[in-house]
C-alpha cells in the first residue's frame, strides 16, 4: 500500500518574472506534494494577473505579514528584488515556515548572519535558489569529480558571458549596491560559480579585478577572478553582462578527463561532455556517459530536493553553509578586486567592511581602480 505524499501549503512572495516563469511551473510539477494557497505582491495589477493564471483559489495579499498571520504557510517561495530577501526570509522563518528564496539570498554576510540566527530560533530552514546545481547532469559530474573517478581536478574555467542592455538597467533596483547587492558578480555569474564551488569544493585564495565599462550603474558590469582551490586546482572566473555572444560555461580539466558544461540559462544531460585523456582506456571513459534519466536543471528539480528534505525533517540542500559559502565567495571576489590584494577563505569576519556590504563601503571603487 503506498501512502499519499504530504502536501505542503505554499505561499509565494513577489509575483513577477521568476515566480511566474520558474516557481509556478515547479509547483505545478509537484502538485501532489504542494498546494499554492497564497500570493503576495505590492503591485495589485501583477498580483491579479498572477492569480488569474495560478488559480483564483490562491488568496491574494499586498502585505507579507498579513499573509503570514492569515495563512500560516508551511513553505514560502520568495521572488522579490534582492534588497527585500533578508527581511522577508527572516519574517517567514519567524512564522515557522521553510523558505526557498531567489538568489542572491541576501546582500552581505552580515545579512546572512541574521538569517542563520532566525533559522536557529525557529527550527525552520532557508534555502537559496541556484537551480543549476540540481538536475541529473550536475549531480553526475559532481559524483565523478568528487569520487576521484576523473583524477585530480587541475584547471577550471567558469564563464558567464551574458549581454544586458540599457533598458535592462533602467529597472530602478538593478545595478545598485543597496538594492541588487552588486553587478554581474552578484546577479548573473553567481549561478555559474555556485556550480563551480559545488563541483570543486572549498577554495583557498582569490585574486580579482572589476570594472564598469559600459553601463550607467553603481556596481561593476564585468569582473574576473583567479582562484586557488584547497585541493590545488586553479580556476578562472568571468562574470560579464557585456558579451554579445552569450554563453554560460564551466569546464574542469582533471588528470584523466575534461568535463565541460556549455549552456545559457539551463542544462540537460546533453550539455555536458566528457573528454578522456589519451591514457584512459575506452571502456573506462564509456562508463562516464550521462545517466539514463535526464532531469534538466530547473526550479522544479531544486524544489523536489527541498520537499524531500522537508519530509525527512533534515536541512535542505542550498541552505546553511552551502548558501553562505557562495556569498562568501562573492564578498571575497569584491574585496580582492577593490583592495587589489589576494583574499583568503575565512578572512572576511564581522568588523571587516566586506562583511557588512559587498562593496566594502567603497562607493567610489571605480575611480580608485583607475587612479
Ligand atoms: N534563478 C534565476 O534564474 C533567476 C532569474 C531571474 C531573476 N531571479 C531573481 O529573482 C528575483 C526577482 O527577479 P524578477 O526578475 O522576477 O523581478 P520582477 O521585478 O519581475 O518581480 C519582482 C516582484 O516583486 C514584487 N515586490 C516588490 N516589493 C515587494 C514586497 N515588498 N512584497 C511583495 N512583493 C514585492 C514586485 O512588484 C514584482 O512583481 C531577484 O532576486 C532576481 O535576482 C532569479
Amino acid at each position: 500500500m503506498s501512502l499519499s505524499p504530504v502536501r505542503r501549503r505554499v505561499a509565494v512572495v513577489g509575483t513577477g518574472a521568476i515566480v511566474s516563469g520558474g516557481h509556478l511551473p515547479a509547483l505545478r510539477a509537484h502538485a501532489d506534494r504542494t498546494e499554492l494557497v497564497a500570493a503576495v505582491d505590492v503591485d495589485q495589477g501583477r498580483l491579479d494577473a498572477f492569480r488569474a493564471s495560478a488559480g483564483e483559489q490562491v488568496a491574494g495579499f499586498t502585505s507579507m505579514s498579513a499573509m503570514l498571520d492569515a495563512v500560516r504557510p508551511d513553505l514560502v517561495l520568495i521572488g522579490t528584488p534582492p534588497s527585500l530577501h533578508r527581511e522577508q526570509t527572516v519574517a517567514a522563518l519567524k512564522a515557522g515556515a521553510w523558505v526557498l528564496c531567489e538568489k542572491p539570498l541576501c546582500l552581505s554576510l552580515a545579512e546572512y548572519d541574521d538569517i542563520a540566527a532566525a533559522e536557529e530560533a525557529s527550527g525552520a530552514y532557508a534555502s537559496v535558489v541556484f537551480q543549476h546545481r540540481y538536475g541529473s547532469g550536475a549531480a553526475h559530474a559532481r559524483e565523478l569529480i568528487r569520487s576521484g573517478e576523473l583524477g585530480a581536478p587541475l584547471v577550471a574555467h567558469c564563464q558567464t558571458t551574458w549581454h544586458r542592455d540599457a533598458a535592462y538597467y533602467s529597472v530602478p533596483w538593478r545595478g545598485r549596491w543597496a538594492t541588487e547587492g552588486g553587478g554581474p558578480t552578484m546577479g548573473h555569474g553567481i549561478h555559474q560559480y555556485d556550480l563551480l564551488l559545488h563541483l570543486l569544493g572549498e577554495w583557498e585564495e582569490i585574486r580579482a579585478m572589476a570594472a564598469r565599462l559600459v553601463h550607467d550603474t553603481e556596481s561593476e558590469d564585468v569582473s574576473t577572478a583567479l582562484v586557488r582551490f584547497r585541493g590545488g586546482a586553479l580556476a578562472t572566473v568571468v562574470n560579464s553582462v557585456l558579451s554579445p555572444d552569450e554563453v554560460s560555461r564551466v569546464r574542469v580539466d582533471c588528470a584523466d578527463a575534461t568535463v565541460e558544461l556549455t549552456h545559457l540559462y539551463g542544462h540537460g544531460n546533453d550539455d555536458w561532455t566528457y573528454t578522456p585523456a589519451r591514457h584512459v582506456p575506452a571502456e573506462r571513459a564509456a562508463a562516464w556517459r550521462a545517466p539514463a534519466l535526464d532531469v534538466p536543471s530547473s526550479h522544479t528539480a531544486q524544489l523536489k530536493t527541498l520537499l524531500d528534505a522537508y519530509d525527512a525533517g533534515v536541512r535542505p540542500p542550498g541552505s546553511g553553509q552551502e548558501a553562505r559559502g557562495t556569498l562568501e565567495f562573492a564578498a571575497a571576489l569584491y574585496k580582492a578586486a577593490f583592495t587589489g590584494r589576494p583574499v583568503r577563505a575565512g578572512e572576511i569576519t564581522p568588523g571587516d567592511p566586506f562583511h557588512a556590504a559587498m562593496h566594502g563601503g567603497r562607493l567610489d571603487w571605480a575611480t580608485e581602480e583607475r587612479a
